[in-house]
């Protein structure tokens, strides 16, 4: 299993090639922005790409769509259905987040209207890519339409924004819900086991067993209500 992690946009997100070693067929899990090091690596690698595979609509997960299914015409664009309105929407999300509309050029965030979606992931569908096999989980709480993909006998799970190395996705923005994120994590990552990697969309690699003990969202040294950690 080839991962190579391309680290885009203001945001410093995770954008990374996930790729069957044996066919040499590849994903794109969040392409966060243009960019033609991803482009190279695919090409340089000899690698098919067969879909751009979204964890979840934000701006600094999906905004290089456009860019990559220009230079991939065949790979598929994958999102949870939940997610379409904010995927639709890029072209607003710089705004909703605060920025003037004069400010977007010289920021980078002016998006297009993204391509059309090929299709929408379905919770507990089993995706192939080569010889790997994700399942999928809808876990909302960042977002209503968020998905992690876990590849189950390599042991590693590729969780967006819901969970970071101590800490977990914020729940502020539209869509965004604690309980549900908390419910999220514990059900579809939590339950992978201690020794699965997490590939987060922000950060560092870390495991499951070290955010169930470490992680003050997940060990129970923060009390949501109380707004404070104990
Ligand atoms: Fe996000």
């Amino acid at each position: 299993m080839l991962i190579e992690k391309f680290v885009l946009t203001p945001f410093q997100q995770n954008t990374r090639i996930v790729a069957c070693e044996a066919t040499r067929r590849a994903i794109c899990i969040d392409p966060g922005e243009r960019s033609d090091g991803l482009v190279d690596f695919v090409n340089a690698r000899g690698l098919t790409l067969q879909s751009i595979a979204l964890t979840h609509g934000h701006l600094d997960h999906v905004g290089g769509t456009t860019a990559l299914s220009k230079e991939f015409p065949e790979a598929e664009i994958i999102l949870h259905k939940d997610d379409e309105d904010l995927y639709y929407g890029l072209p607003q999300q710089p705004l909703l987040m605060g920025m003037s509309p004069n400010q977007l050029e010289a920021l980078g965030f002016a998006y297009e209207a993204p391509p059309t979606l090929t299709r929408n992931w379905e919770h507990g569908e089993s995706y192939e890519v080569g010889e790997l096999r994700f399942s999928v989980r809808h876990c909302p709480g960042h977002t209503r339409g968020h998905v992690v993909l876990a590849e189950e006998s390599q042991k590693k799970v590729f969780v967006g924004d819901c969970l970071f190395e101590g800490s977990i996705g914020r729940t502020d923005l539209p869509g965004g819900n604690y309980e549900q994120l908390i419910e999220s994590i514990s059900s579809n990552i939590l339950s992978l086991g201690d020794d699965f990697v997490v590939y987060s969309g922000h950060g560092r690699e870390t495991t499951v067993g070290s955010e169930r003990v470490n992680n003050p969202f997940l060990n129970g040294g923060y009390q949501i209500g109380r707004g404070s950690f104990i």
